[in-house]
């Protein structure tokens, strides 16, 4: 695939074969991740990897139980209780293997660097006919510090893109986009017609 498809055809997939991801392969896929350009060159993230989709339905469910206590009533959520209530609605799509990016610093632009990481890892599986879906549902279940615990992560350290990661079952179509918003900022009318200055 060349850079464009690999750019165009990348998708959110949410339905995996139960077929195994190998460590090669996340290896491969977290050295294109590092490839990422980062504020002051300070390289912030750090990875976990989560592997078995066993383990990771088990989180999945532990995840959606809290979110579900934590939302309540709140009215603003309502939107994401009604997809929680499902009880076939599972927050890793039964994926093989999850991938977590962390910032490991509270600098800045740590999170940005981070994001850039995520694109690149998601890219890079696309390459290799892998498919990944970011779970921003799950961020704050992960980040609670009993949970970074049990995960043997660094209290510090701040989950910022949870992906899993696992062989389609088949691509998803594109949802499109909206045409960019473009603000083409004309250059000032003496920069347009620098000749005009001099008169
Ligand atoms: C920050 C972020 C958080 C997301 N969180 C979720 C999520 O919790 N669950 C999910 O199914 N998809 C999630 N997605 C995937 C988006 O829904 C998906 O990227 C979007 O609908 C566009 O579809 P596409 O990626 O196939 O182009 C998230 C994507 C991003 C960038």
């Amino acid at each position: 695939m060349n850079f464009m498809d690999v750019l165009n055809k990348r998708r959110a997939v949410r339905e995996y074969t139960q077929a195994t991801i190998d460590r090669p392969e996340i290896e491969a896929l977290i050295n294109a991740a590092i490839e990422a350009p980062s504020a002051m060159n300070l390289q912030p993230w750090a990875f976990a990897v989560v592997l078995g989709q066993e383990r990771i339905d088990g989180y999945a469910k532990r995840a959606k139980d809290w979110l579900l206590a934590s939302f309540a009533q709140s009215p603003e959520q309502a939107h994401a209780r009604h997809m929680l209530e499902d009880p076939h609605f599972t927050l890793f799509y039964h994926a093989p293997a999850l991938v977590l990016v962390l910032a490991k610093s509270s600098e800045a632009q740590a999170v940005e660097d981070c994001c850039l990481a995520a694109e690149n890892l998601m890219l890079a599986a696309r390459d290799c006919g892998l498919g990944t879906c970011w779970i921003g549902f799950a961020r704050p279940w992960l980040n609670l510090p009993e949970t970074k615990a049990e995960l043997g992560l660094p209290d510090q350290y701040q989950v910022v893109a949870p992906i899993v990661l696992g062989r389609p079952i088949a691509w998803p179509e594109s949802h499109g986009r909206r045409p960019a918003e473009i603000y083409w900022i004309r250059p000032a009318q003496a920069e347009q017609h620098p000749a005009a200055m001099a008169v």
